[in-house]
């Protein structure tokens, strides 16, 4: 009911809908129309009730709406079912508890408002205000753990050439999948995945994308490292078919990936990666690699040429782009 509320405050804007009108156009109660708002409200939504008008949603384009977006897939998609809320503590965490209880297909979306406890790669969190993309998709590719490993990178081509694509700025990739905007991070993704080494049973990727939010949206301590697609651009965009869009874009990848392997994206990851052949400095969680990025192996992992011309391969770690200061 509520997502038919927001469907009709949507199609209504920028005019006000009373509570009469949306009580009798959905059947129920005003005092339930009323309760529901109220509780829209709660989850984050900009509703404003002003007496004798009605109600108005502010900044529609801000508002995600399972419907909205069921009816703007294609066919055959990713987001059926999707699984939404205003606010969880994280898509992931919400992906793997939906899985331990009930038989959930692949491509099934899990998408979030806002996350209070959003989970980052290496252990960090994701700062997920209101404003952004948090979303989950279920995945079940017959797949070892390692190639797997290569999933991450092609998702992350995927979204840089989706937002590229939607926006028209210029994306990068910082290894493995941060994606970049002039210089800063916008996005990221976490793909978990569970089952045996050399079979899964399922692999959750979650994408979180910065795009309505502003400078003071972002906490302190990432907002000289981070941007959005609304600060990047100049203007907002409609969450609902920006989602619409990854998701298809997503989708396209991902079989080609199962059916071609990593081959058709080596180019493109090289052409988006921000550091190939660059100095970088690599922290592994337990040092630091400094030398220039070389290339990728077979499995996805970095190599890097150190100074006495050692070839060093990384799995997992962090990468910070050395820039050199001209004399
Ligand atoms: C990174 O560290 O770059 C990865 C960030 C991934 C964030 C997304 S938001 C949706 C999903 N739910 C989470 O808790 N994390 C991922």
């Amino acid at each position: 009911m509520k997502d038919r509320i927001l469907a009709k405050l949507k199609e209504t804007y920028p005019d006000y809908i009373s509570g009469a009108q949306l009580a009798e156009s959905l059947g129920i109660s005003r005092v339930a129309v009323w309760k529901h708002i109220e509780s829209l409200k709660e989850s984050g939504y900009d509703i404003v009730a002003v007496k004798g008008k009605g109600y108005y949603l502010q900044h529609p384009e801000q508002a995600i709406i399972p419907s909205v977006i069921l009816e703007n897939l294609a066919d055959p998609c990713w987001g059926r079912p999707i699984f939404y809320t205003g606010q969880a503590e994280s898509t992931n965490l919400w992906a793997r508890q939906l899985l331990e209880n009930e038989a959930v297909p692949e491509g099934a979306l899990v998408l979030a408002g806002q996350q209070t406890g959003g989970k980052g790669r290496l252990g960090r969190r994701w700062s997920s205000p209101w404003g952004g993309l948090y979303f989950t998709l279920i995945l079940r590719p017959a797949l070892d753990l390692q190639r797997a490993s290569l999933l991450s990178l092609v998702m992350a081509v995927a979204c840089a050439r989706s937002l590229q694509q939607n926006t028209g700025c210029t994306c990068g990739i910082k290894w493995p999948n941060d994606v970049f905007i002039q210089g800063r991070k916008v996005g990221g993704i976490l793909l978990e995945a569970s089952g045996e080494m050399d079979k899964l049973d399922y692999v959750i990727a979650g994408i979180g994308i910065n795009v309505n939010l502003m400078p003071q949206d972002f906490p302190e301590e990432v907002r000289h490292m981070a941007t959005s697609l609304a600060i990047a651009t100049g203007h907002s965009y409609d969450l609902n078919q920006l989602v619409v869009s990854l998701l298809k874009d997503l989708r396209q990848d991902y079989y080609l990936f199962l059916q071609k392997g990593f081959q058709p994206f080596r180019e493109v990851y090289k052409e988006y990666c921000i550091h190939w052949q660059q100095p970088i400095m690599v922290h592994t969680g337990k040092n630091y690699v400094k030398g220039v990025h070389k290339d990728l192996d077979a499995n996805g992992s970095l190599l890097v040429e150190a100074a006495n011309g050692e070839i060093i391969s990384i799995s997992t770690g962090d990468v910070h782009l050395i820039h050199y200061q001209e004399e």
